[in-house]
């Protein structure tokens, strides 16, 4: 098959066979084709779609272009839950150790976050002495013993992805549906899990702005999860504004904590027990997510969550005195509280522009590789619909770096507003995405 074929073939439109796929792919990930057939084939894609069944190809193909991790020897129903990225997103680091403790075993990769804030391993790293990468082996025992484990995700995890990812970057062809949805689906399908609950994110702070796109999004990953053989849901949740209060490494994890131990904002708090509830669902724990729901609420009320967190952390090595003394997570020098300029309602907090912040303070990568810094980041008092006073707190600014701050400063400005008019809270589940099609919640 001649490489120049295939891609005059999507060119005009044209549908592939799984082979040409799978051929493009593998001879991609050998060095057998250069990076500019490749950026040709996926403008080609970009501009004429891919159909579901070439969709699923495609992702079949990069998953086995690197290792597929067998999960077989930890009992149960292993169910990964991956969000498609938001901006104070710590769902994570609270649900892992809360479905653990319900009986769901979490086998989780994560990666390092590129954009906004670190991904969940930059926020593990936040805790001293924590252990991102452990052997296969020892993976394997944690897991058995205690029922979770998060692992950064190996260079050997869908190595076409990686690749392919970094030539979209560079060519424009990022925002397209088949291609985003088997990217992250690749990923998922060879970290092992049986089935995969998706946190798709809509709105400002998300990478799919609206509603339309982003069901259309979670359909595709649900449809190939079906072809594929791994059982796929989503739950369509809003990220206009941030949805914990805390942006920022050890921030979102003392946030976390806080979460588990029954305070803490109620957004997140209810995000994460609603997708908790589908977990167990889906691992055939509590049929019914209502009383799944309740299971969880259940779990932090009885400290039972926040003594598997610390034993989680404990298992890899981290130093556990973070639960009840946030101050042994790294602290930043400056912290700088801003404070309301009206009185009136909370109208707007862009959760784009607050994930821009946090990044200029240090707390997210603005190119790959770079190093981040774990203490800095944003703690939001407010919320949109809140009333304000003048001169009460609205945020800290948490900084190592003066004009860093001052600048953030300025930006805050135009990223929150405070008006007259009466604004109704944020909705924050939009609806449950399954084999069935799209139910609004
Ligand atoms: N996340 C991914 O892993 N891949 C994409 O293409 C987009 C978001
Ligand atoms: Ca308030």
């Amino acid at each position: 098959m001649r490489i120049l074929d295939v891609i005059t073939k999507k060119r005009d439109g044209f549908m592939h066979t799984d082979l040409e796929i799978h051929h493009f792919i593998e001879a991609y990930t050998k060095d057998e084709i250069p990076d500019y057939q490749m950026a040709a084939w996926l403008m080609a894609i970009f501009l004429k779609g891919m159909s579901i069944e070439e969709t699923a190809a495609l992702t079949m193909a990069m998953a086995k272009s690197g290792n597929m991790i067998d999960l077989s020897a930890i009992p149960g129903v292993k169910v990964d839950k991956h969000s498609t990225g938001g901006v104070a997103d710590t769902t994570t680091l609270v649900l892992a150790p809360l479905v653990a403790a319900a009986g769901v075993p979490v086998a989780k990769m994560s990666g390092r976050g590129l954009g906004f804030t670190g991904g969940t391993i930059d926020k593990l790293e936040a805790i001293a002495g924590f252990k991102t990468t452990l052997s296969q082996d020892e993976f394997i025992r944690i897991l058995q013993k205690h029922n979770v484990a998060i692992i950064g995700q190996s260079a050997d995890i869908a190595p076409a992805d990686g690749k392919i990812y970094a030539l979209r970057d560079v060519t424009a062809t990022i925002e397209s549906i088949p291609l985003i949805a088997s990217s992250i689906m690749s990923k998922k399908i060879a970290a092992g899990a049986d089935k995969i609950l998706l946190d798709v994110k809509v709105g400002n702070g998300a990478f799919m702005k609206n509603v339309k796109d982003a069901i259309t999004l979670a359909e595709t990953m649900v449809h190939i999860g079906q072809l594929v053989g791994r059982e796929t849901r989503a739950v369509l949740s809003s990220m206009d504004e941030p949805l914990g209060q805390a942006i920022g490494n050890s921030l979102e994890v003392e946030e976390a904590i806080a979460i588990l131990d029954g305070r803490g904002e109620k957004s997140l708090r209810h995000v994460c027990l609603v997708l908790g509830a589908q977990m167990l669902n889906m691992a055939g724990i509590e049929s019914d997510v209502n009383v799944g729901y309740k299971i969880l609420c259940e779990l932090i009320t009885n400290k039972t969550a926040l003594n598997k967190f610390k034993e989680f952390i404990a298992a890899q090595g981290g130093n556990v005195d973070i639960v009840g003394n946030g101050k042994k997570l790294p602290q930043a020098k400056i912290k700088t509280r801003v404070v309301c300029t009206d009185e009136g309602f909370i109208q707007k907090i862009d959760a784009g522009q607050l994930g821009y912040c946090a990044m200029r303070l240090g707390a997210g990568r603005e190119y790959k590789g770079q190093k981040i810094d774990l203490s800095a980041g944003i703690m939001l008092e407010q919320r949109v619909g809140d009333f304000v006073k003048k001169g009460q707190l609205l945020c800290t600014i948490h900084g190592n770096d003066e004009t860093r701050i001052k600048e953030v400063q300025e930006l805050l400005a135009n990223a929150i507003t405070i008006g007259n008019d009466y604004i109704p809270k944020t909705k924050l589940i939009l609806g449950i995405i399954d084999q069935r099609g799209f139910q609004a919640t």
